[in-house]
């Protein structure tokens, strides 16, 4: 497996020169854009085939409203969030408001959208501190790596150049969307987009998610169905307005931040963690996306491929 990890990341390399690393974060601008690291997690307990710069820290970005609305979901229940929040795909860019400022709109389009997420980070209770506190215990609790931090140059750096961020609560809170104290909740959203990872630890978060989310209470849904919404959820929604494309392309569930990580959920009980910090004109990672793709193609990942994995991976 490790062997076939190498060759992928090696046939892709090429793509992180068709990208560039994020720069309207300035701390995000100093990531080397040429490391590239790539996590598979086994369906079975700690069986984890790693390649690549797998040992180096980037920040989770958006991957952490996959976290935040999981937290979200546990403080209010479902049917709350989705009162709030809608659950419509979205051929916006991840940070775009505008439609949000028409009469007729009362919802962000889904929580894995900057605006959608922003207010579900608001429902989880408790002040800025606690509400970041109970997203960092969940994310370690999903690697399973109590170690896992912020990076703090990241989070002052957001907060300090925020300003569409801001904007975008602001014009929630003028519409009656979000109530409270907008400057703690959008603190709490930059320090979780800050939260500091490896692929092991991405692909160790996406496994959990799959095999059954254990431990993770929500009122009213079990965690199993709780995890197979979540893969609908990112199967639709979780990389922007290139869900659709990827979805055919790709066809796994996942989850894209700016940071340059993908994590990838499969259906049974697998998770897949990439770094590669040069992105493409959507955001996600250039050379992350061909290397999930070719992943996809050849172990027939693809959801709706029933060629699906006929070997075991340790046969790679
Ligand atoms: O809200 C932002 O601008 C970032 N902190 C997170 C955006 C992000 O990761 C979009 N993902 N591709």
């Amino acid at each position: 497996m490790e062997i076939l990890l190498n060759e992928i990341i090696d046939r892709n390399r090429h793509l992180i020169e068709n990208g560039k690393v994020a720069n309207y974060i300035p701390a995000l601008a100093k990531a080397d854009y040429r490391k590239i690291g790539v996590t598979v997690a086994g369906r079975t307990g700690s069986l984890l085939y790693s390649a690549g710069d797998y040992n180096e820290k980037f920040t989770l970005q958006s991957i952490s409203k996959v976290i935040s609305f999981l937290v979200a979901a546990m403080d209010n229940g479902l049917d709350h969030i989705f009162e709030k929040v809608g659950l419509d795909s979205t051929d916006e860019p991840f940070n775009a408001f505008t439609k949000l400022d028409l009469p007729n709109i009362h919802k962000p389009a889904n929580p894995m959208i900057n605006s959608g997420a922003i207010l579900t980070t608001g429902m989880i209770k408790g002040d800025s501190q606690e509400r970041f506190q109970k997203i960092l215990e969940l994310t370690r609790r999903m690697a399973n790596n109590p170690y896992i931090g912020y990076d703090e140059e990241v989070y002052l750096s957001e907060k300090e150049t925020g300003s569409r961020n801001r904007s975008m609560a602001y014009l929630m809170n003028s519409k009656g969307i979000l109530d409270g104290d907008v400057e703690g909740v959008l603190d709490t959203y930059f320090k979780q987009c800050s939260i500091q990872v490896d692929t092991m630890d991405l692909a160790k978060i996406g496994r959990f998610i799959s095999s059954g989310c254990e431990g993770i209470d929500i009122k009213g849904i079990s965690r199993k169905d709780m995890s197979v919404m979540v893969k609908g959820l990112l199967f639709t929604c979780g990389m922007y307005n290139y869900s659709a494309r990827y979805a055919i392309e790709v066809g796994i569930p996942s989850k894209s931040g700016v940071g340059g990580g993908i994590m990838g959920i499969l259906p049974d009980g697998m998770g897949i963690g990439i770094f590669s910090p040069a992105l493409d004109e959507n955001g996600n990672s250039s050379a992350g996306i061909g290397i999930i793709k070719e992943l996809s193609r050849r172990l027939h990942l693809n959801i709706f491929d029933d060629r699906k994995l006929q070997a075991d991976l340790e046969a790679y």
